[in-house]
Protein backbone atom coordinates (compact mmCIF):
# COMPACT_ATOMS: atom_id res chain seq x y z
CA UNK A 1 0.00 0.00 0.00
CA UNK A 2 1.22 3.39 -0.97
CA UNK A 3 0.23 6.29 1.43
CA UNK A 4 0.59 9.62 2.82
CA UNK A 5 1.00 10.91 6.12
CA UNK A 6 -0.69 14.40 6.54
CA UNK A 7 -0.69 16.36 9.63
CA UNK A 8 1.26 19.71 11.10
CA UNK A 9 4.53 19.68 12.44
CA UNK A 10 4.87 17.83 15.64
CA UNK A 11 1.19 16.08 14.66
CA UNK A 12 2.89 12.72 15.35
CA UNK A 13 3.57 11.72 11.56
CA UNK A 14 7.18 10.63 11.98
CA UNK A 15 6.07 8.30 15.15
CA UNK A 16 3.06 6.83 13.74
CA UNK A 17 4.87 5.79 10.24
CA UNK A 18 7.96 4.07 12.58
CA UNK A 19 4.93 2.46 13.91
CA UNK A 20 3.36 1.27 10.73
CA UNK A 21 6.58 0.75 9.03
CA UNK A 22 7.02 -2.23 11.69
CA UNK A 23 3.59 -3.41 11.39
CA UNK A 24 3.21 -3.68 6.95
CA UNK A 25 7.15 -3.89 6.49
CA UNK A 26 7.40 -0.84 4.11
CA UNK A 27 9.54 1.90 4.62
CA UNK A 28 8.91 5.51 5.52
CA UNK A 29 10.04 8.20 2.78
CA UNK A 30 10.78 11.16 5.18
CA UNK A 31 11.76 14.41 3.13
CA UNK A 32 12.54 15.76 6.13
CA UNK A 33 15.13 13.08 7.63
CA UNK A 34 16.59 13.17 4.08
CA UNK A 35 17.04 17.12 3.96
CA UNK A 36 19.02 17.16 7.82
CA UNK A 37 20.74 14.22 6.33
CA UNK A 38 21.71 16.54 3.01
CA UNK A 39 22.61 19.32 5.54
CA UNK A 40 24.93 17.53 7.11
CA UNK A 41 26.67 15.51 4.55
CA UNK A 42 27.01 19.44 2.77
CA UNK A 43 25.51 18.56 -0.55
CA UNK A 44 23.92 20.98 -3.01
CA UNK A 45 21.13 20.24 -2.05
CA UNK A 46 21.40 20.55 1.31
CA UNK A 47 23.41 23.94 1.27
CA UNK A 48 19.92 25.42 -0.56
CA UNK A 49 17.68 23.67 1.60
CA UNK A 50 19.46 24.95 5.10
CA UNK A 51 18.15 28.27 5.29
CA UNK A 52 14.60 27.72 4.73
CA UNK A 53 14.33 24.88 7.42
CA UNK A 54 16.18 26.89 9.87
CA UNK A 55 13.48 29.62 9.84
CA UNK A 56 10.60 27.05 9.62
CA UNK A 57 9.88 27.23 5.82
CA UNK A 58 9.01 25.28 3.55
CA UNK A 59 12.49 24.04 1.37
CA UNK A 60 11.52 25.18 -2.78
CA UNK A 61 9.59 22.69 -4.76
CA UNK A 62 12.29 21.68 -7.29
CA UNK A 63 14.76 20.68 -4.58
CA UNK A 64 12.43 18.51 -2.26
CA UNK A 65 10.76 17.00 -5.56
CA UNK A 66 14.44 15.90 -6.82
CA UNK A 67 14.90 14.09 -3.88
CA UNK A 68 12.09 12.58 -3.48
CA UNK A 69 12.40 11.44 -6.76
CA UNK A 70 15.20 9.49 -6.45
CA UNK A 71 14.29 8.04 -3.02
CA UNK A 72 10.99 6.41 -3.81
CA UNK A 73 12.84 5.07 -7.15
CA UNK A 74 15.03 2.71 -5.09
CA UNK A 75 13.92 -0.94 -4.16
CA UNK A 76 12.46 -0.90 -1.06
CA UNK A 77 10.08 0.85 -1.80
CA UNK A 78 8.51 -1.25 -4.89
CA UNK A 79 6.10 -2.94 -2.73
CA UNK A 80 4.56 0.37 -0.97
CA UNK A 81 5.74 2.90 1.34
CA UNK A 82 5.00 5.94 3.70
CA UNK A 83 5.57 9.32 2.62
CA UNK A 84 6.05 11.40 5.76
CA UNK A 85 6.18 15.00 5.14
CA UNK A 86 5.68 14.92 1.15
CA UNK A 87 3.64 16.24 -0.58
CA UNK A 88 3.32 19.75 0.82
CA UNK A 89 2.02 21.96 -1.17
CA UNK A 90 -0.22 20.83 -4.31
CA UNK A 91 2.13 21.67 -6.57
CA UNK A 92 4.27 18.79 -5.10
CA UNK A 93 1.04 16.54 -5.08
CA UNK A 94 0.62 17.47 -8.75
CA UNK A 95 4.46 16.30 -9.52
CA UNK A 96 3.59 13.32 -7.71
CA UNK A 97 1.03 12.37 -9.54
CA UNK A 98 3.08 13.14 -13.00
CA UNK A 99 5.36 10.65 -11.80
CA UNK A 100 2.80 8.08 -11.84
CA UNK A 101 2.74 7.56 -8.25
CA UNK A 102 -0.20 5.73 -7.04
CA UNK A 103 -1.83 6.76 -3.52
CA UNK A 104 -4.20 4.63 -1.79
CA UNK A 105 -4.69 6.51 1.25
CA UNK A 106 -3.80 9.68 2.76
CA UNK A 107 -4.10 9.42 6.52
CA UNK A 108 -4.41 12.74 8.48
CA UNK A 109 -3.51 13.08 11.87
CA UNK A 110 -5.52 15.97 13.58
CA UNK A 111 -3.56 17.78 16.48
CA UNK A 112 -4.94 21.21 17.86
CA UNK A 113 -1.93 23.82 17.46
CA UNK A 114 -1.76 24.25 21.77
CA UNK A 115 -0.78 20.56 22.17
CA UNK A 116 1.47 20.54 19.62
CA UNK A 117 3.83 23.59 20.82
CA UNK A 118 3.67 21.80 23.97
CA UNK A 119 4.69 18.57 22.53
CA UNK A 120 7.37 20.15 20.77
CA UNK A 121 9.60 21.14 23.39
CA UNK A 122 10.15 17.87 24.56
CA UNK A 123 10.83 15.77 21.18
CA UNK A 124 14.26 14.60 20.60
CA UNK A 125 16.11 13.20 17.65
CA UNK A 126 18.91 10.87 17.24
CA UNK A 127 21.75 12.17 15.39
CA UNK A 128 22.59 9.04 13.48
CA UNK A 129 19.23 7.70 12.57
CA UNK A 130 16.92 10.83 12.95
CA UNK A 131 14.31 8.77 14.86
CA UNK A 132 12.37 10.41 17.32
CA UNK A 133 11.72 10.70 21.14
CA UNK A 134 9.87 12.74 23.76
CA UNK A 135 11.57 13.37 27.03
CA UNK A 136 8.53 12.79 28.52
CA UNK A 137 6.40 10.94 26.21
CA UNK A 138 8.45 8.58 24.64
CA UNK A 139 11.79 8.29 26.62
CA UNK A 140 14.89 6.86 25.11
CA UNK A 141 15.55 3.59 27.42
CA UNK A 142 19.29 5.22 28.21
CA UNK A 143 19.22 8.99 28.50
CA UNK A 144 20.99 10.73 25.73
CA UNK A 145 21.41 7.93 23.37
CA UNK A 146 19.16 6.51 20.54
CA UNK A 147 17.76 3.13 21.52
CA UNK A 148 18.03 1.92 17.69
CA UNK A 149 21.77 3.22 16.89
CA UNK A 150 23.56 4.13 20.13
CA UNK A 151 23.76 7.78 18.93
CA UNK A 152 23.11 11.05 20.84
CA UNK A 153 20.07 12.32 20.20
CA UNK A 154 19.49 16.04 20.33
CA UNK A 155 16.71 19.10 19.97
CA UNK A 156 15.89 20.18 16.30
CA UNK A 157 17.36 23.79 15.62
CA UNK A 158 13.62 24.23 14.12
CA UNK A 159 12.04 22.84 16.97
CA UNK A 160 12.82 26.53 18.61
CA UNK A 161 9.37 27.89 20.24
CA UNK A 162 9.17 31.00 17.43
CA UNK A 163 10.42 28.70 14.94
CA UNK A 164 7.84 26.08 15.79
CA UNK A 165 5.08 29.00 15.68
CA UNK A 166 6.37 30.24 11.87
CA UNK A 167 5.92 25.84 11.29
CA UNK A 168 2.64 26.06 12.02
CA UNK A 169 1.75 28.77 9.98
CA UNK A 170 3.42 27.74 7.17
CA UNK A 171 1.73 24.29 7.42
CA UNK A 172 -1.74 26.21 7.33
CA UNK A 173 -0.97 28.02 4.38
CA UNK A 174 0.27 26.16 2.01
CA UNK A 175 0.26 22.51 3.72
CA UNK A 176 -3.57 22.08 5.12
CA UNK A 177 -5.15 23.10 1.56
CA UNK A 178 -3.44 19.44 0.34
CA UNK A 179 -6.87 17.90 2.95
CA UNK A 180 -9.12 18.97 0.31
CA UNK A 181 -7.19 17.95 -2.57
CA UNK A 182 -7.01 14.72 -1.33
CA UNK A 183 -10.44 14.34 -0.30
CA UNK A 184 -11.99 15.57 -3.52
CA UNK A 185 -9.89 12.25 -4.90
CA UNK A 186 -11.62 10.26 -1.74
CA UNK A 187 -8.16 9.19 -0.74
CA UNK A 188 -8.36 10.97 2.69
CA UNK A 189 -8.82 9.36 5.99
CA UNK A 190 -8.75 11.76 9.13
CA UNK A 191 -7.20 10.07 13.04
CA UNK A 192 -7.31 12.41 16.20
CA UNK A 193 -3.98 12.00 16.80
CA UNK A 194 -4.08 14.05 20.57
CA UNK A 195 -4.01 10.68 22.66
CA UNK A 196 -1.44 8.67 23.75
CA UNK A 197 0.87 7.74 21.32
CA UNK A 198 -0.64 3.98 21.40
CA UNK A 199 -4.03 5.28 21.60
CA UNK A 200 -3.16 6.92 17.91
CA UNK A 201 -1.43 4.00 16.53
CA UNK A 202 -4.90 1.83 17.02
CA UNK A 203 -6.45 4.64 15.06
CA UNK A 204 -4.13 5.06 12.44
CA UNK A 205 -3.46 1.37 12.12
CA UNK A 206 -7.34 0.95 12.02
CA UNK A 207 -7.45 3.36 9.54
CA UNK A 208 -5.24 2.25 7.54
CA UNK A 209 -6.48 -1.05 7.42
CA UNK A 210 -10.49 -0.06 7.42
P1 LIG B 1 9.90 17.55 8.90
O1 LIG B 1 11.04 16.86 9.49
O2 LIG B 1 8.99 16.82 7.99
O3 LIG B 1 9.12 18.23 10.07
P2 LIG B 1 7.54 18.41 10.32
O4 LIG B 1 6.51 18.13 9.35
O5 LIG B 1 7.53 19.80 10.81
O6 LIG B 1 7.23 17.25 11.16
P3 LIG B 1 7.93 16.85 12.44
O7 LIG B 1 9.04 15.91 12.15
O8 LIG B 1 8.30 18.09 13.23
O9 LIG B 1 6.75 16.20 13.23
P4 LIG B 1 6.04 14.79 13.17
O10 LIG B 1 4.62 15.00 12.74
O11 LIG B 1 6.83 13.77 12.42
O12 LIG B 1 6.02 14.50 14.71
P5 LIG B 1 6.85 13.44 15.58
O13 LIG B 1 6.36 12.06 15.32
O14 LIG B 1 8.30 13.69 15.49
O15 LIG B 1 10.37 18.87 8.11
C1 LIG B 1 11.34 19.75 8.64
C2 LIG B 1 11.59 20.86 7.65
O16 LIG B 1 12.10 20.31 6.42
C3 LIG B 1 10.36 21.67 7.22
O17 LIG B 1 10.09 22.72 8.11
C4 LIG B 1 10.79 22.15 5.84
O18 LIG B 1 11.66 23.25 5.93
C5 LIG B 1 11.58 20.98 5.28
N1 LIG B 1 10.74 20.04 4.50
C6 LIG B 1 10.49 18.73 4.78
N2 LIG B 1 9.70 18.18 3.85
C7 LIG B 1 9.45 19.16 2.95
C8 LIG B 1 8.66 19.23 1.78
N3 LIG B 1 7.96 18.16 1.34
N4 LIG B 1 8.61 20.40 1.11
C9 LIG B 1 9.29 21.48 1.53
N5 LIG B 1 10.05 21.51 2.64
C10 LIG B 1 10.12 20.35 3.36
O19 LIG B 1 6.31 13.87 17.03
C11 LIG B 1 6.65 15.10 17.61
C12 LIG B 1 6.97 14.90 19.11
O20 LIG B 1 5.78 14.58 19.80
C13 LIG B 1 7.95 13.74 19.37
O21 LIG B 1 8.77 14.08 20.45
C14 LIG B 1 7.03 12.56 19.74
O22 LIG B 1 7.66 11.63 20.59
C15 LIG B 1 5.87 13.27 20.41
N6 LIG B 1 4.58 12.63 20.16
C16 LIG B 1 4.15 12.07 18.99
N7 LIG B 1 2.89 11.60 19.13
C17 LIG B 1 2.53 11.90 20.42
C18 LIG B 1 1.34 11.67 21.18
N8 LIG B 1 0.27 11.05 20.65
N9 LIG B 1 1.32 12.11 22.47
C19 LIG B 1 2.40 12.73 23.01
N10 LIG B 1 3.55 12.95 22.35
C20 LIG B 1 3.62 12.55 21.06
Amino acid sequence: MNMIFLGAPGAGKGTQAEVVCRELNIPALSTGNMLREAVKNGTPAGLAAKDYMDRGDLVPDEIVIGILKDRIAKDDAKNGFILDGFPRTVAQAEALENMGVRIDKVIEIDVPDEAITARMSGRRVCEGCGNSYHIKFKPTKVEGICDACGAKVVQRIDDKPETVQARLKTYHEKTAPLKDYYKSRGKLVTVQGQNEIEETSRLTLAAIKG
